[in-house]
């Protein structure tokens, strides 16, 4: 007779009647509830443990209590009730073990029902941290393409001892315009389409977003003596109509050259040292005749287009859309300082001469990286911003 059989038939029955006797069928039994509960391995098998043995309606512990205890002689009642408690004790203790053990234990099993398998492993995923996702990565941002270009042209003119200089967006019609030489009712003032935001009148000055970064020549020549050689990167402000080539902010970079016995030959030669620093030493450069109130001379340069060549053609002839087939590309405004500029920082024109120039970093950043629209500069799309890591 086997275990099993043994417990659903009453102690007499099964020829049981001393203390000893039961003492030995209870050892066989706690062998029995060792050796499952060593089996029970995954959280199915603990289920089967529990339902086994302390199932209510018939587990172990129970066909024990109703067949063994409750038919026991007087004599043998104490005995089997104090070794049942003691085997049940065991039970549910080595029940709470195998339930804190398989507690989030990943488990993989081929047998089976499969959609049971599956539902189980997903409840018993949930808390254990899943090793097999992907980890999580940083995006690292790069510098704007407009910040390169800058940063190239500040070191090759920091390499010609120049300093970088600044100034205020915002300025009074008297940097903006008078002190470069540009009185109120001069034609020159309509020329850059401004966004005033205060007027003048009653002892003040008008304010306006400056349309130049030329101002930044009027504060840095009042601070500091010649010789003065700075560069000034800036935003610029202008009403103009959005377009490929326009947008009413953009970025210019400012250069002057103050000392004495500056010439227009030193003027000449350091903007075409850097205009080959910076666009290629094979390109060729031309001043041409030009104006502005605060420079006299006044030149506009041009470098020789690097799309045609200088030649004004494409390919088999077809006309250079970026030069217009003119073969060169206008990229600043420069000149001889004027000398009534001196005078407004009260530097002696007599002792002082000076160059300046204005160019224009969103152009230069076009023309170094063919770009066909301002649009990508201020779109953020990743995708074009990335290219420049
Ligand atoms: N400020 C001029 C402009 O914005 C450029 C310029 C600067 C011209 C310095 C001459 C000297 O158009």
């Amino acid at each position: 007779m086997t275990l099993d059989e043994k417990l659903r038939k009453p102690l007499s029955e099964i020829g049981v009647t001393s203390a000893e006797q039961c003492q030995s069928l209870f050892e066989e039994l706690n062998q029995r509830l060792q050796e499952d509960s060593a089996a029970a391995r995954s959280s199915a098998k603990v289920e089967g443990f529990r339902i086994d043995w302390l199932g209510r309606k018939n587990g172990r512990l129970s066909l024990l209590s109703d067949n063994w205890l409750k038919a026991a002689s007087s004599q043998l009642k104490p005995v089997v009730g104090k070794l049942l408690n003691g085997l049940r004790i065991e039970a549910e203790k080595r029940l709470n073990e195998l339930m804190a053990e398989t507690k989030g234990k990943i488990e993989v099993r081929v047998e089976g029902n499969l959609d049971q398998w599956k539902g189980e492993v997903q409840t018993e995923l949930r808390s254990v941290p899943d090793i097999t996702l992907p980890g999580l990565s940083h995006q690292f941002g790069a510098k704007h393409p407009l910040t390169l270009v800058r940063e190239e042209i500040e070191e090759i003119f920091i390499s010609m001892g120049y300093t970088v200089e600044e100034g205020p967006e915002i300025e009074t019609a008297y940097y903006n315009f008078e002190a470069l030489n540009t009185p109120e009712n001069h034609p020159a003032r309509s020329e850059q389409d401004t966004f005033f935001i205060r007027d003048g009148g009653a002892g003040r000055d008008e304010l306006l977003l400056r349309t130049h970064t030329s101002p930044v020549q009027i504060h840095t020549m009042e601070r500091m003596k010649p010789p003065v050689r700075a560069i000034v990167p800036g935003k610029v402000y202008r009403r103009d109509n959005p377009d490929a080539t326009h947008t009413p902010m953009f970025h210019q970079i400012e250069g002057f050259a103050v000392d004495v016995d500056i010439s227009f030959c030193e003027f000449k030669g350091t903007l075409e040292y850097f205009l080959k620093a910076f666009f290629g030493p094979e390109k060729r450069v031309r001043f041409r005749p030009s104006y502005f109130p605060f420079t006299e001379p006044s030149a506009e340069v041009d470098i020789s287009c690097g799309i045609c060549g200088g030649t004004g053609r494409v390919g088999q002839g077809i006309p250079c859309r970026v030069c217009k087939q003119s073969g060169w590309v206008e990229v600043m405004g420069a000149g001889m300082i004027h000398p009534a500029v001196f005078q407004y920082v009260g530097y002696d024109p007599e002792e002082y001469s000076g160059f300046a120039f204005g160019l224009g970093l969103d152009r230069y950043t076009m023309l170094k990286y063919n770009m066909p629209s301002l649009d990508y500069f201020f779109n953020n799309d990743i995708r074009f911003l990335e290219q420049f890591k």
